[in-house]
């Protein structure tokens, strides 16, 4: 069924660099296992403890730079080389990762739509730069030189996720939408399978085990990222799969 596709949205969740070492948000032993999102990954616990907040933000950064991508993230940037060699269609990866491993892969079409670990921005003048530095309340921003105004560039809980419009244009016109490593627990990505459904999308789900929307997927294929997204983009482009 998927083999006619031309438009292909793909989106990502913290599965697929599961593998490179960074950890997931809901599993057993998850990020908010061990922390309170709502302390955490909200505007109103950035004010109420930006030092807490950021030195949170500071962990994963330092951690994050030391990550790889794995043969997940390189199958997807295989898969996009493919596409847009054999001129098949548009491809749009939608991550909700805020890591950089797509990046690293190769990959080129991308939206991160929870923002990027990897960069700062300025709450009193917008000021929004790649920054590999431990954050702290003491360091003023570049652009306006204030202290104390500078947060990750990361979207929050309650905070609107970023290129929506763009999502939602590519979701319409899909033949193919595939979720990668996402429990499908936190909207509007969790609801991205029912627009594609509704554009008449093919829908596929590879992850570790199923998430809270996996009954509306047209095909489901379960295990490790690294396993099995090579064997379904070999399968999709008839090409040997990545090698990590
Ligand atoms: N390979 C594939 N999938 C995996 C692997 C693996 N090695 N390890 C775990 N998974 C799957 C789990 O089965 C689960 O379905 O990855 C998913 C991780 O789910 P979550 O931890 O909820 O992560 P995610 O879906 O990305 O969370 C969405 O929630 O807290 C917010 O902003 C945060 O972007 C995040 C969003």
């Amino acid at each position: 069924m998927s083999g006619q596709a031309s438009n292909i949205v793909i989106l990502t969740g913290a599965g697929i660099s599961a593998e490179s070492g960074l950890g997931t948000f809901r599993d057993a032993g998850g990020i908010w296992s061990k922390f309170d999102p709502m302390k955490l990954a909200t505007p109103e616990g950035y004010a109420a403890d930006p030092d807490t907040v950021l030195d949170f933000y500071s962990a994963r950064r330092a951690n994050l730079l030391e990550a790889r991508p794995n043969g997940a993230h390189l199958a997807l940037a295989q898969l996009e080389q493919a596409w847009m060699q054999a001129a098949r269609g548009q491809f749009l990866l939608v991550t909700q990762n805020i890591d950089d491993l797509h990046e690293q892969a190769g990959s080129a079409s991308l939206l991160h739509m929870h923002g990027e670990l990897l960069k700062t921005r300025c709450t009193a003048c917008g000021h929004l730069f790649t920054d590999r530095e431990p954050l702290a309340v003491p360091r003023v921003c570049p652009s306006c030189g204030q202290a104390g105004t500078l947060r990750p560039h990361v979207v929050w809980f309650g905070e609107m996720p970023l290129g929506m419009d763009q999502i939602y244009a590519a979701l319409e016109q899909a033949d193919l939408f595939v979720a990668v490593g996402t429990s499908g627990t936190v909207w509007p990505a969790a609801g991205f399978v029912q627009e594609a459904r509704a554009a008449g999308a093919w829908t596929v789900e590879l992850t570790l085990e199923p998430g809270e929307v996996s009954a509306l997927f047209d095909e489901r294929h379960y295990g490790p990222a690294t396993e099995v997204l090579p064997d379904w983009v070999q399968r999709l482009t008839g090409a040997g799969p990545a090698h990590a």
